[in-house]
């Protein structure tokens, strides 16, 4: 899926010349940097893998002649969060993509509980301290873009991925609310939320995904609805699921989602 040449203007007019974006080692960050980077604006890449994020950087600077910086540090912790943004304050950033999160899944009390709070610190506190520093920074500047990555799981409770579900419902709340409190400082707030999408996520939640969008074919159109509205449901799957779900009263929602997370995690041994 290409941007279109009226996009790309409109993303490096609004938000460049520099972009950070979290997660860009693998699956939906990694397919948002490089339609980011072809759209001209230079691109900070963030996450643990070193490997990754400099193999992505050298195609980057490669094929669209933009500059790229790697910055490797583990959000997990605020130690890495604080060496992230330190790293970062002299860079004229005007676009922070929060794509960084993994999810867990099985039954809560039968998790292992360091996994658990080390998920809510990835998912959902390193991104509202980076947001809460970016959105300060844009707000003065009066200008720049938000993209937080949610996901359909955080509109409902979701049995067998309780935390993880609980992480999105929490994303998906603080991406709606500033939408509304950063637009009179002229800086655009977008909670993007997919269904599944086939990336490094099934494997390290521990799921057997069935159907699955490719993370390309989300990219696009969640760069499109950045500056247009305050939440996107991006590929035709994610809309099909949330059509089909639509009267469905918040009860049935859960059931649905306990059935289909039941069969995404029914390969489990059962620990005790
Ligand atoms: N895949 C799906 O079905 C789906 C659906 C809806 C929403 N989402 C959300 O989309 C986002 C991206 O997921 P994905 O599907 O692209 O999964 P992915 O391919 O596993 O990518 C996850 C990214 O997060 C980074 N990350 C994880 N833990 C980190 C840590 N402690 N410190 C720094 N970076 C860390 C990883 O980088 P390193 O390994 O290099 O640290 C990787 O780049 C997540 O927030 C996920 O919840 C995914």
């Amino acid at each position: 899926m290409k941007l279109s040449s009226r996009t790309k203007h409109r993303l490096l007019n609004t938000y460049g010349p520099w972009s950070l974006i979290t997660g860009a080692s693998s699956g939906i960050g990694e397919a948002l940097a490089k339609k980011v980077a072809e759209a001209g604006l230079n691109v900070v890449l963030s996450g643990r893998n070193e490997e990754a994020l400099q193999a992505l950087s050298n195609h980057l600077e490669n094929d669209f002649r933009i500059i790229t910086e790697v910055v490797v540090a583990d959000i997990s912790t605020t130690t890495g969060i604080y060496k992230l943004i330190e790293e970062l304050e002299d860079l004229p950033i005007g676009l922070f993509i929060a794509s960084a999160g993994f999810g867990t899944s099985g039954v809560f009390i039968r998790s292992n509980l360091e996994a658990e709070i080390q998920m809510l610190q990835v998912n959902s506190l390193a991104l509202m301290m980076l947001t809460h520093y970016f959105g300060r920074k844009f707000a003065q500047q009066k200008r720049g873009g938000i993209i937080l990555m949610s996901s359909i799981v955080g509109f409902q409770g979701v049995p067998n991925a309780a935390n993880y579900s609980a992480t999105k419902a929490y994303v998906q709340s603080l991406g709606e609310a500033l939408y509304h409190e950063l637009k009179p400082y002229n800086v655009d707030v977008l909670a993007a939320a997919p269904g599944p999408v086939n990336s490094g996520f099934a494997t390290i939640a521990n799921m057997h995904m069935g159907s699955a969008l490719k993370p390309e074919e989300i990219a696009v159109p969640i760069l499109k609805a950045l500056g247009k509205k305050s939440t996107i449901f991006p590929g035709a799957l994610t809309k099909i699921l949330i059509l089909g779900l639509r009267t469905v009263p918040r009860w049935g929602k859960i059931k649905i989602m306990e059935m289909v997370m039941g069969n995404m995690t029914k390969h489990q041994k059962v620990k005790s």
